[in-house]
Parts: structure tokens; sequence; C-alpha cells
């Protein structure tokens, strides 16, 4: 069960966020503020509390707060993002981390190593993780080393389309998968029940599992019906805004 979890308000430069889809527009500020407002509510009625982190003004897609560290229940990293627009991130969320986490149980991913913790799935005491156009084989590696003092594994799972590993895939526990595109075949996720996503729905893969209850983005109704028929209590938020910019429900927070 998940106690924590962390964010950061959006920035006003948001409408500059990196994007593989400028045909949607830019976000409008004051929309994504409200929308993440809202993110925040809804993670607040899974019974988690908030810490909410200031506006970055200098980073657009500093309130993708997942990519800049990976957090486990006694332990941490933080990231050395492959994104060089948000590669400084990731020097601004220690200081929220030793809020949780005793100094020794933070690790850090160093150059030549990058990740992004997007391209992170956790299920169980095992991590996942996308070898990515953002995250490359050192930073793999170093974080399997990190975490396998822990007790963790870790299985890294090449990427052939979309930005982050969580972009396609999402684990909802109980061994249930929501998959999409390019996962919906790949062997490394062949022991999971899977709940398939239609590529017409692609973006709706991004849910997050809160303590028994999944935050679903607000427009995908195929979606929506099979987490519901997979038995599990829905609450649906707006990410229009960050969608605008390669942003979807996961991004936006960290949980533990
Ligand atoms: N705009 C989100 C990202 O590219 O990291």
């Amino acid at each position: 069960m998940f106690k924590h979890t962390i964010v950061r308000t959006p920035c006003q430069k948001v409408c500059d966020g990196i994007t593989s889809a400028p045909e949607l527009g830019q976000p409008i500020y004051e929309k994504a503020l409200k929308q993440h407002e809202t993110y925040i509510e809804a993670l607040k009625k899974t019974g988690v509390d908030v810490l909410v982190l200031p506006p970055l003004e200098d980073f657009p897609d500093s309130c993708f707060m997942e990519d800049v560290a990976v957090v486990a229940g006694e332990c941490a990293i933080v990231t050395n993002p492959g994104a060089a627009s948000r590669n400084k991130e990731a020097d601004y969320v220690e200081e929220a981390l030793l809020k949780f986490y005793n100094k020794k149980d933070i690790g850090h991913i160093v150059s030549p190593g990058t990740l992004e913790g997007g391209d992170v799935m956790k299920c169980g005491d095992t991590f996942y993780i996308g070898l990515s156009a953002r995250t490359n084989k050192e930073g793999i590696d170093q974080f399997a080393a990190f975490f396998a003092q822990y007790g963790y594994k870790t299985i890294a799972v090449p990427l052939e389309k979309v930005l982050h590993l969580k972009t396609g895939v999402n684990y909802l526990e109980n061994n249930k998968m929501l998959v999409s595109g390019e996962f919906i075949d790949d062997p490394a996720f062949a022991e999971y029940e899977k709940l398939i996503v239609p590529e017409a729905e692609a973006y709706g893969a991004n849910c997050i599992w809160m303590n028994g209850t999944v935050i679903i983005p607000m427009g995908y109704p195929t979606v929506k019906a099979q987490i519901e028929k997979a038995g599990y209590p829905i609450i649906e938020v707006d990410t229009s805004e960050f969608r605008k910019i390669d942003g979807g429900l996961s991004c936006l927070s960290l949980r533990f």
C-alpha cells in the first residue's frame, strides 16, 4: 500500500514542455494548474498524503516528477534524465526524498548512465525498465546494482516506439497488467493477466493503481470499461493539458 506521494506544481513555462504531438497545441497554464489540483485531490482520496513541491520555472517539464527519482518502501534513487533539457531537474528532488529516507538509502544514477523514472515499472520485487531514448544500458546496470542490495530484481525491456515504458504498460497489482501497442505480445509480460488497450485509446494505458483504486485519464471508455470489469473502483482525472506534452497520470507523481 502507498502512504506518500510527491508532486511538483507545473511552472508557467509548462507550455514549452517537450512534445511529440505538436498538433495537440500547447498546454494552457491555468488549465494545467487546475488539472494538477484535481490530480492531487484524486491522490488524497486513495488515502495517501501529498507533498507538493514548488514550481521550477527553468524547467518546463518539471511537473513530471516521476522521471527524476524512483522510490520503493525502504530506498530510493535519484535519476539522471536522458533528455538534456530535463537533466538538471534531478538536482531538486533529493531534499524532498530526505524527508522520507535515510541518506544512505538514497542512490544516484551518474553519467554516462541515464535513466528516467517513466521507464521504470515496479511489480512486487521486480523492476521492469525500458531501454529507451532516455534510459541507457549503463543507467539500467547502475539501477540494478543499487536495488539488488535491497533484494530487488531488474529486467530490461527494449522499447521500439513509445517514449517511456509506462507510456504503454502499467501494473495494476493482482497480476493484472494494462498493456498497449508494442507490449501486448512482449514475452517480458507473458506471465501477467493482460487488459488490452486498443490503439485508438493508447494514451489511456497510463493509469495508476493507488491502494486498490485505479486513477484513469478522462476520455478513454474502453480502458475504463476493462478496468471496471476487472473489479477496480475508478477515479477519472482530466489530463488533457499534460497529454499535449507527452505526460500522463504516472508522470505527475512519486508514489511509495
Ligand atoms: N514532456 C515530457 C517529457 O518529454 O519528458
